[in-house]
């Protein structure tokens, strides 16, 4: 049957209808797509906020400190979280409105640069050194311990201590092996790294340190080489110096900062005592001193037996050794034991003999008068 021209006209007319529908909807699309990509543009377009610092907070208004170290008043959007003084911000880099509350604590920092740990170090790892023990157990074990003791009799212990003497004699251990018997947060850190690594930022990476202490405490903060902080300066000349006065002083005023029962101590260490500020040694700061001189004999002869025990040798006259190594310290004395090892290694066998240890004696004495010469008449 044939369509009338009334029909195939209403059947085009429809087939428009749905075409127009269809564009409607594509135009639809497009302009949505089109404000997206605007917003996109726009977003682009926006300058970047600053990275800043918080100084002071007054109402709705704080100081903040830009990274060129300059400081300014502004203001504080009022959707922007409660801020407080160290709080990272971002900011508007026009008029340095305060934005919002950066979400990366900088603290992580330094935990990437500070060794912490929970050391497992026993006193009887440690030769000799009855009486610097005993002085550690003292001033630092008890008054983490028991508290109470200090509080009923009415003193004050120390908050720090500085352990003095040559390179090896196990100042590091000592601290260790407290931090171990407290069950403490062992945080160490090395003056000479915290004054050339973070140049500028000495002073704050101190503040960040004494806070990750009170995070974990109890704790003990280890400062090896304090006089790379510490050191008593003549002038203050370059901008290092400047800085490093910053980072000392700031070290003081943390120590001052926490209470002399609290549950943190502050462990220095140094081979050059006589460059030391005074005023780090303070009443109240590291004021008890502890030198931790060479082994006498009867320490050498602990020492031997501690790192011999888990050597396969056979009895030695550890007499005749200790007497050889008169003037050696315990890092040595490992020495020794290591590299009479090493000739027993060499010769093809598996045991160590008392001759090995007394050529490795000689060996290790040669190396060290070829290192450091002098340096215990110097400083011991
Ligand atoms: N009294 C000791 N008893 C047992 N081992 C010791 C003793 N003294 C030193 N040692 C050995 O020497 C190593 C180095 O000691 P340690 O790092 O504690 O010395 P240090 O005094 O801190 O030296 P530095 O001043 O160079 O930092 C220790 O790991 C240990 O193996
Ligand atoms: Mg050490």
């Amino acid at each position: 049957m044939m369509k009338s021209n009334e029909e195939k006209l209403s059947e085009i007319i429809y087939g428009y209808t749905v075409d127009i529908n269809q564009l409607e909807e594509e135009g639809q699309m497009l302009r949505e797509t089109i404000s997206q990509l605007r917003g996109e543009i726009d977003r682009y377009r926006r300058s970047p906020l600053m990275l800043c610092e918080i100084r002071e907070v007054h109402g709705l208004q704080a100081i903040i400190k830009i990274p060129n170290g300059n400081q300014f008043l502004v203001e504080v959007a009022s959707a922007c979280e409660k801020l407080r003084p160290g709080d990272a911000v971002f900011v508007e880099q026009k008029n340095l409105t305060i934005v919002k509350k950066a979400r990366s604590s900088r603290r992580h920092n330094v935990e990437k640069f500070v060794i912490v740990e929970r050391p497992s170090l026993s006193w009887q790892d440690i030769g000799g050194m009855q009486g610097q023990i005993d002085e550690i157990r003292e001033v630092i074990e008890t008054p983490l311990l028991r508290p109470e003791l200090f509080e009923q009799v009415g003193i004050e212990p120390p908050k720090g201590i500085l352990l003095h003497g040559p390179p090896g004699t196990g100042k590091t251990m000592l601290a260790k092996a407290v931090a171990s018997s407290t069950n403490s947060t062992f945080i160490e850190i090395v003056g000479s790294e915290l004054v050339q690594k973070f140049i500028g930022e000495g002073a704050k990476m101190v503040k960040e340190i004494f806070q990750l202490a009170r995070e974990r405490a109890p704790s003990i903060i280890f400062i090896d080489e304090v006089d790379a902080i510490a050191a008593r300066r003549i002038e203050l000349g370059t901008s290092g110096e400047r800085e490093v006065q910053r980072t000392f002083m700031q070290l003081l005023a943390e120590i001052d900062g926490f209470k002399s029962l609290g549950n943190i101590k502050v462990i220095g260490c140094t081979n050059r005592r006589d460059i030391l500020d005074p005023a780090v040694m303070r009443p109240g700061r590291l004021e008890r001193q502890i030198h931790v001189p060479v082994p006498d004999r009867k320490g050498r002869q602990e020492i031997y037996q501690i790192h011999a025990k888990r050597m396969n040798a056979v009895s030695t006259d550890f007499d005749k050794l200790v007497e050889l190594s008169e003037g050696m310290s315990g890092a040595d004395i490992k020495s020794v034991c290591t590299e009479a090892g090493y000739f027993a290694i060499r010769a093809g066998r598996p045991k160590v003999f008392h001759q090995d240890f007394i050529a490795a004696v000689g060996k290790v004495r040669q190396r060290g008068e070829s290192e450091d010469t002098d340096y215990r008449q110097m400083f011991g």
